[in-house]
């Protein structure tokens, strides 16, 4: 594994940030805020990862916009999430995956877990998900980031140094 940058957006309770720390680790990535990767070549990254809470259905409007913004997209890229309703995660992913992808962007795998929402009324009750991601969840993103790792390195020769 070579160059790995993760950007995140995390608004609600830094329920994210969370995830992304753990990937960070796992894949000795450089960490990063959007407004950190604002004007940045991410291009240059081997790996890249992408990251927010589900607002309203879909990631965070920053990195919408930061992927719009992108002069040069990087070549490779994993989406993750926290979610009230991470059952939905295929299509709370799919605005940012298909602006990706008609970008050029490979969009190799995708991570969500629970995160503690209290969004709207959900607050009165203390939210949803309350203790989320917790330490089973951030295990399981730890063994995702091991796959990822792994499969990145089988399905990208450049990757390989082959
Ligand atoms: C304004 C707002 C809208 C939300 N909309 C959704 C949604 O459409 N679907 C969902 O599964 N979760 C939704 N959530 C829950 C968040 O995705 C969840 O709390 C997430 O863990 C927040 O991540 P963060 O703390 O990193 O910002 C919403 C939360 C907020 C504050």
């Amino acid at each position: 594994m070579k160059r790995v940058a993760i950007v995140c957006a995390s608004i609600h309770h830094g329920n994210t940030n969370k995830l992304a720390s753990v990937f960070a680790e796992e894949l000795d990535a450089e960490l990063l805020t959007v407004e950190e990767a604002r004007g940045r070549s991410l291009s240059d990254y081997d790996l890249v990862g992408l990251g927010s809470g589900i607002y309203f259905g879909r990631h965070h409007q920053s990195l919408r916009l930061l992927v719009n913004s992108w002069d040069t997209p990087p070549r490779t890229v994993f989406l993750f999430s926290t979610a009230g309703l991470p059952f939905l995660r295929l299509a709370q992913h799919a605005s940012l995956r298909r602006k990706l992808r008609k970008r050029g962007c490979r969009v190799i795998s995708e991570f969500c877990c629970r995160g503690w929402d209290t969004v709207g009324p959900l607050w009165l009750f203390g939210g949803i998900n309350r203790r989320h991601p917790d330490t089973r969840d951030l295990e399981r993103a730890r063994q995702f980031a091991q796959r990822l790792k792994t499969d990145a390195l089988i399905s990208d020769p450049k990757l390989s140094g082959k």
